[in-house]
């Protein structure tokens, strides 16, 4: 199993003689007009004038805001890379943390010093070089044990007792995200819903209260939905409660509502062979709900958060549900299953009532790579957003933005919902070809209790990608831990 290392990062004073002593890789800030602060100015000193000459060059004068240039094996120095920032003094958090990202994507598992002077956004700065500083290559014989976050980064400042007092928030975040990253990067064969309900019991570690339902219990709750997507696997569904009560007198409740199918073979509606093995990331809602709890726990939020994800292996077999198969939901509605593929929403609409008939929440939202629709319509940028209530859906997308995530509102509305009646039962899993993450909405719908603010995340898109995203390499992205983490914090924490 992948353990998330603790981040090694030392808080320093700021000291100018350091510069020269420090080993492996120098980061400076320069302003675009070729301003330089005391710490650029020292090395630049030391390296008899090359900084001097960089900004004198085309190269920087052509140079985005953000880029950066090194210098290696620098005189006088002890340390083996210089590398330069060019960088307003004043920047966006968003403009900081991708500085940040470049950083980690240049420094490999080298030890680095960041004098940065009294640069306003470090923080955010060190939050892109962290979320980046990140691999899963447990599997590999070579596996480096440098990878995400081991390697000493030292980071100088005016103010340590300020900067210290925004680490505990970002260790909180990089290690949900991480956690989030290293459920969905596992393989179906390790990660099996077992598997999976005992990592998410060891959060109780972080003071977050653990409930695990096994079969038994769902059947008599009268889950059946969620039950028929399990019936072909020997791996036995399982519904994880995550309750972190960091505002106990506070009445108001979020739930966070994960799909955790660990692998989808599309069941009898069997998927083709082709891109198969990526359904080990249908699992990604759960792994995102997890990672959302685990940073509210660590940052003790004063907030109430539910997470509840249903656990589940979508299998071929003797004992699979058929194409045609009515099951009977928690909610009393019954569902012809016309394609065993639409597996996601069984199991949702299972939990999420079982979440608002129990928690009586001010909100609800769900989490599912839910269709492949939605990756045709918003691709790898964006999530899909879908919601009975504007204030709530509003909200997330500014949380979103403020934490460069993508998100994009979709509709919802009668004439999709009526795209799911069925001859025999009271509703159908599928609608057709057209609109199928909007459909899968619409279903998702008729077991949202209409008072309730709810908005469902298709995260099929940016749950996983194949090439790098913004905050991190190929793989697992960990994508909407930091947005409900904002959400969380500008909307459900007491005070
Ligand atoms: N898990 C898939 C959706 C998915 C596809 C996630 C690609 C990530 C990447 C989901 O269970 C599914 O199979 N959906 C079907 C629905 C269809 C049968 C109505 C789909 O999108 O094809
Ligand atoms: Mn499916
Ligand atoms: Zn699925």
């Amino acid at each position: 199993m992948k353990t998330i290392k603790p981040l090694n990062l030392k808080i320093i004073r700021s000291d100018l003689d350091h510069i020269a002593k420090a080993r492996g890789i120098i980061v400076v800030l320069v302003t675009p007009e070729g301003a330089l602060d005391p710490y650029a100015r020292r090395v630049n000193k030391l390296t008899r004038g090359s900084l001097t000459r960089l900004i004198s060059s085309k190269k920087f004068e052509e140079a985005d805001s953000g880029q950066l240039f090194s210098i290696y094996f620098p005189e006088r120095c002890a340390a083996e890379q210089i590398c330069v920032v060019k960088i307003e003094r004043r920047t966006s958090k968003l403009a900081a943390r991708k500085v940040g990202v470049s950083i980690a994507k240049m420094k490999g598992s080298v030890e680095m010093l960041l004098a940065l002077g009294n640069f306003p956004n470090l923080i955010e700065l060190c939050k892109g070089i962290v979320l980046r500083d990140y691999k899963f290559d447990i599997y590999k014989a070579d596996a480096s044990s440098k990878s995400d976050g081991s390697t000493l980064i030292t980071v100088m400042t005016k103010n340590p007792e300020f900067f210290n007092s925004q680490v505990p928030e970002l260790v909180a975040i990089r290690d949900g995200v991480f956690l989030t990253r290293n459920l969905i990067n596992e393989p179906s064969n390790i990660l099996t819903t077992e598997e999976f309900a005992s990592r998410l019991e060891e959060l109780s570690k972080l003071g977050i209260k653990i409930e695990i339902l096994d079969e038994d219990d769902l059947r008599n709750l009268g889950m059946n939905a969620f039950l028929g997507v399990g019936q072909g696997s020997s791996s036995p569904c399982k519904l994880v409660i995550m309750s972190w009560l960091g505002a106990a007198d506070d009445d108001s409740l979020l739930t966070l509502v994960g799909k955790g199918v660990v692998f989808d073979t599309g069941g009898i509606s069997l998927k083709p062979a082709g891109g198969m093995e990526d359904m080990t990331m249908d699992m990604g809602g759960a792994a995102v709900v997890a990672g959302v709890l685990a940073t509210l726990a660590k940052r003790r939020s004063p907030s109430n958060v539910v997470g509840l994800v249903g656990l589940v292996e979508n299998m071929p077999s003797g004992t699979a549900q058929r194409p045609g198969d009515i099951v009977k939901s928690m909610k009393g509605d019954t569902i012809e299953v016309i394609n065993t593929d639409a597996e996601g929403r069984l199991v949702l609409c299972d939990v999420m009532w079982y979440a608002q008939e129990r928690f009586k929440p001010s909100a609800i939202v769900d989490l599912a790579t839910l269709t492949g629709a939605v990756i045709v319509s918003l691709g790898h940028e964006n999530a899909g957003l879908f919601s009975n209530n504007d204030w709530l859906c509003n909200e997330v997308l500014k949380a979103a933005n403020s934490e460069n995530e993508g998100a994009w509102r979709m509709p919802l509305g009668k004439s999709y919902s009526k795209l799911l009646k069925s001859r025999l039962a009271d509703i159908k899993n599928v609608g057709g070809r057209a609109a199928g993450s909007i459909t899968a909405a619409a279903f998702l719908e008729k077991f949202v209790k209409p008072e309730i603010p709810w908005v469902h995340i298709d995260i099929a898109g940016v749950a996983q990608t194949k090439t790098e995203s913004d905050h991190a390499p190929a793989g697992a992205t960990g994508w909407g831990v930091m947005t409900l983490d904002t959400l969380v914090k500008n909307n459900f924490e007491r005070g």
